[in-house]
């Protein structure tokens, strides 16, 4: 696609971004070779799972490894994690000079309590002089544009997504996430959308949708009532990540399914060795679940350990599915894949 004869879905400061749908950042889930392979596929653009800045600082070299990208992948954010202002922005200034992200976002919305409960990801919500630091000093840190990504607020008693957003914009934010939830609300109910039409409503910079979109209907449905500029597809994409090539799972072909699969396989290992098969078993077990695989057979593709032993089965799962070896790949993950 030449991009340069498009005209961008949305300007994230000076920084266009062409697609409106984009892979939500998850921890386990958005590491690089899925990330590309969403890219490939028309995720319009990539952000890291989350980088603690207190382990970063700490120098913990597992941080590192959540930075790595491909050159072809940009634009590329940076999303950092913390309770401290002065430490976010000079992990940001850090991260910008060795690694030259797209983007810096900020957590607003790990829910998980050890990250709350120290005021960092959604507990930043109870704070708005963190907020208010934070964007104020990570956006003169770096060069590159800063966002944020939060939650409706703490809890129903205080819906502060509209102050807090309008807080980060007016200290240098150049655009804000918003996932329909509460912390309190961690995953059991439904996600509101009529509050990102709200923010949309209120704000002069994009606002992105996030929170249970399972289809391409949810998607563009969440664009119609929200008139937000793009959407976030987190969970969904796991077992779906055509859905950023705008297309439901049952209307994608075993052949696919499992070129996307071997390359992730494949990836995974040359990129983190040491980590071995297991972070791809998820994947897998997501892939196949449509075909109700024996579940014996799952049980062995789900248990090796090997790399070599993995592929094979892998390859006679997908072979007794229908996919070819031979045929040419649909999408050509390794065009870029420096
Ligand atoms: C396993 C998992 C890990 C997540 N990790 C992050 C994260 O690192 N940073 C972040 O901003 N949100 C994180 N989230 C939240 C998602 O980005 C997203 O906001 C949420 O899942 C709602 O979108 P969905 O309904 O499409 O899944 C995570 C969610 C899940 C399920």
């Amino acid at each position: 696609m030449d991009q340069a004869a498009l005209s961008p879905n949305l300007m994230i400061g000076e920084l266009p971004i062409y697609g409106q749908l984009i892979l939500a950042p998850m921890d386990g889930l958005s590491d690089a070779s899925f990330r590309w392979i969403t890219r490939k596929l028309g995720s319009a653009y990539s952000v890291s799972e989350f980088i603690n800045t207190l382990d970063y600082a700490n120098q913990k070299s597992y941080e590192k490894k959540r930075l790595l990208f491909r050159e072809a992948e940009r634009p590329f954010a940076v999303q950092l994690l913390d309770n401290d202002a002065v430490r976010m922005a000079e992990c940001a200034a850090r991260i910008e000079e060795e690694f030259h992200p797209d983007m810096i976002d900020i957590n607003m919305g790990c829910s998980a309590k050890s990250v709350a409960g120290r005021g960092a990801g959604v507990g930043m919500m109870r704070n708005p002089q963190l907020v208010r630091d934070t964007f104020r000093l990570v956006t003169q840190a770096v060069n590159v544009p800063v966002t944020a990504k939060m939650r409706l607020g703490w809890d129903e008693t205080s819906h502060n997504f509209i102050e807090l957003s309008e807080l980060a914009v007016e200290n240098g934010a150049k655009l804000v996430a918003l996932h329909g939830r509460t912390q309190k609300n961690s995953f059991n109910k439904p996600a509101r959308w009529a509050q990102i039409g709200e923010l949309k409503r209120r704000l002069n910079v994009p606002v992105i949708g996030n929170g249970d979109v399972k289809s391409v209907a949810d998607a563009k449905r969440m664009l119609e009532e929200t008139d937000c500029d793009a959407v976030m597809v987190g969970r969904a994409a796991k077992a779906n990540p055509w859905i950023f090539s705008w297309r439901d799972r049952d209307e994608v072909p075993v052949q696919e399914v499992y070129q996307v699969a071997r390359f992730q396989l494949e990836d995974m290992i040359r990129l983190q060795p040491e980590r071995g098969v297991m972070p791809f078993r998820k994947y897998l077990k997501a892939y196949l679940d449509p075909y109700e695989i024996p579940r014996e057979q799952m049980k062995t593709l789900l248990t090796s350990n090997e790399p070599e032993a993995l592929t094979k089965l892998v390859d006679d799962t997908f072979f007794s599915l229908g996919a070819r070896a031979e045929e040419q790949q649909i999408i050509d993950y390794s065009i870029g894949n420096e």
